[in-house]
């Protein structure tokens, strides 16, 4: 990387600081001041100890007091501060993880298909959650605990040595012993962690796909079978719990009981040593036994900060890796505002596949749907059609050749306009949790409830939703999953007619209903589709016989078109295909 870009990337990773840069510097002043008002008590102590106390002053008892005041107010300062900077500390990291988290929902939103077929949920998932959350952690401690700890480093070293030269001496000594310590096994507690939640992560996979698949398992008697594999995932999680308790036994526990109270241990014996011999007195000894712990708790927080360095920056890294990523399909310069009055559409010389290592699925295909056509495309499966009818809304982009709607390439158009302009009925029926109406609804947003059940009348859905306990008031469950799959195409065919657009494709959208459902769900598409552009894809070919042209893929392009009658005539493909299915 060069510098530029490296102070590019840097600046960039501030720049989520910009909008609430008064909150950050208030956080890092209070955050000073914590950590001077914590180094002012010991010399009070000091004060007391040894200028009144041991040295003695007039009035004894007043000098205690008033420092007590003091000290008093020195706390109350410092809570207050300290609950500044706990509230709103977080709050500006919360509010940063807020916006990242928003301005990477915003870009996947606009991501292509393409991008989509290469990513697992799950990951997009955790960057959206865990990785935003190690970054806050970063944005709001990073600055702060450095601000802190060193203050508290600083601040205490200089007056210890101020005190005693030679006992602070002693107490450095240790430091690096406790460094390194803490160095070494915060790495091995971290790989502990990391280990347990891969751990847990595979506990979670084997009951997930043991409770979604319970059905299975039951019915090939294969409990045992299930419990010896989980029991494997579930001992290999315990170990890793366990190795976790060791680490943080030897990290913790070391560095808090033990290399903590040695050197208190080792301040008393050699401060005792030197005090008999007269080189050290008590308040000094006190002062310093006090101010040791400023000293020393800085040094394992260094580890754990370069941690959450590391971890914020990884999630940092995959966070701009998502939104470095340009859309492959996007609007063209100067992007046309496409209004398809006709519905013309054009396939010329078409050339695609998915992506460089597969095979074309189209070669050089060419049709030409005339304005208010229907047009079925049929062929086996895997052939090529639902990917013929995706490159209409341009949810891929051809390799060669183009696709004109009444004359316009769709790689001019705006795609927002576009999209709203074809309806899709989709192969995999795709419902989101929320009620009948809701979902309905989904297919143009400001229609009114009598829209959405008179298209629901037309999808031949109206009846079965009255018959819901809540009619359209019903929840449907996840994706859905409370009716049945034919319910869930015709909710998905409701929603295609209330959008009512120019340009409709109908993917296998009725395979899940019997005859009469279908043939009533037909009879409205035919009435939706007069005057409008219909590409029907379907396997049962009763379905599409009164298509005004058929059209059939093959692996050579398109072998055969024409109305039923006349393919069937032609005693080839289509004929095979229309006679195999009869039988
Ligand atoms: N998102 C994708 N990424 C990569 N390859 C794909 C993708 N979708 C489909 N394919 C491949 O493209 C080819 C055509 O698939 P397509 O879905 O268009 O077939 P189809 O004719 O609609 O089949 P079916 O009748 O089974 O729905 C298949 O070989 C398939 O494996
Ligand atoms: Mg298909």
């Amino acid at each position: 990387m060069t510098l530029s870009k490296k102070t590019q990337r840097i600046r960039k990773f501030l720049s989520y600081y910009a909008p609430y840069k008064g909150l950050l510097i208030a956080d890092l002043f209070s955050s000073i001041f914590i950590a001077a008002l914590a180094l002012i008590l010991p010399v009070c102590v000091r004060y007391i100890t040894k200028d009144v106390l041991e040295n003695g002053t007039e009035n004894i008892l007043a000098t205690i007091l008033q420092m007590g005041a003091l000290m008093l107010a020195i706390i109350v300062v410092q809570t207050g501060f300290a609950m500044f900077f706990d509230y709103k500390g977080h709050d500006m990291g919360a509010k940063i993880e807020r916006d990242m988290r928003m301005e990477l929902f915003e870009h996947l939103q606009k991501l292509s298909f393409g991008f989509y077929d290469s990513q697992k949920t799950g990951q997009l998932m955790s960057r959206l959650t865990n990785d935003l959350l190690n970054l806050a952690e970063l944005y709001h401690h990073g600055p702060e605990n450095l601000v802190i700890y060193g203050t508290q480093f600083i601040g205490s070293l200089v007056i210890l040595l101020h005190i005693n030269l030679k006992l602070t001496l002693v107490i450095c000594l240790f430091l690096p012993f406790m460094a390194i310590y803490s160095f070494v096994f915060y790495h091995r507690l971290q790989k502990a962690y990391a280990r347990s939640r891969s751990r847990i992560a595979d506990v979670n996979m084997q009951a997930e796909e043991n409770l979604s698949g319970i059905r299975v398992v039951k019915s090939f008697a294969n409990e045992e079978l299930e419990i010896k594999k989980f029991s494997a995932e579930n001992s290999y999680f315990y170990q890793s719990r366990a190795n976790i308790y060791k680490n943080e036994a030897l990290h913790f526990t070391v560095i808090e009981k033990f290399f903590t109270q040695l050197i208190t241990v080792a301040i008393i014996v050699v401060g005792g040593i030197w005090i008999a011999g007269a080189a050290l007195d008590v308040p000094d000894l006190l002062v310093f036994i006090l101010y040791a712990a400023y000293l020393t708790s800085p040094v394992p927080k260094l580890a754990f900060m370069v941690q959450q360095y590391q971890d914020g920056l990884s999630g940092y890294r995959r966070f701009r890796e998502i939104m470095d990523t340009i859309p492959e399909i996007r609007d063209a310069e100067n992007a046309l505002e496409i209004q398809i009055t006709r519905g013309h559409v054009e396939f010329r010389n078409v050339t695609f596949r998915y992506n460089e290592e597969q095979d074309y699925v189209l070669r050089n295909v060419s049709l030409d749907v005339q304005a208010g056509e229907t047009v079925a495309i049929v062929g086996s499966s895997g052939i090529g059609k639902s990917t013929l009818c995706s490159l209409i809304p341009r949810f891929y982009d051809v390799i060669e050749g183009e696709i004109l709607i009444d004359g316009i390439n769709v790689r001019d158009a705006a795609l927002c306009p576009l999209r709203q302009q074809i309806g899709v009925v989709r192969q995999e029926t795709f419902l989101f949790g929320g009620t009948v109406m809701e979902n309905i609804l989904y297919g143009r947003p400001g229609a009114t409830a009598d829209e959405a059940v008179e298209a629901a009348k037309k999808a031949n859905a109206h009846e079965f939703v009255m018959e819901l306990p809540n009619g359209y008031d019903t929840d449907i469950g996840q994706r859905g999953v409370k009716l049945s799959g034919g319910q869930q195409q015709r909710i998905s065919i409701a929603r295609v007619f209330l959008k009512n657009p120019p340009v409709l494709i109908f993917d296998e959208a009725t395979s899940a209903l019997d005859y009469n459902s279908e043939k009533a769900v037909m009879d409205s598409l035919r009435t939706l589709a007069k005057g409008r552009t219909l590409f029907i894809i379907a396997h049962r070919l009763s379905t599409v016989r009164s298509a005004d042209r058929i059209v059939v893929l093959t692996k050579e392009g398109i072998a055969e078109q024409g109305t039923h009658e006349q393919l069937y005539a032609l005693d080839s493909v289509y004929a095979k295909l229309y006679n195999t299915q009869d039988l």
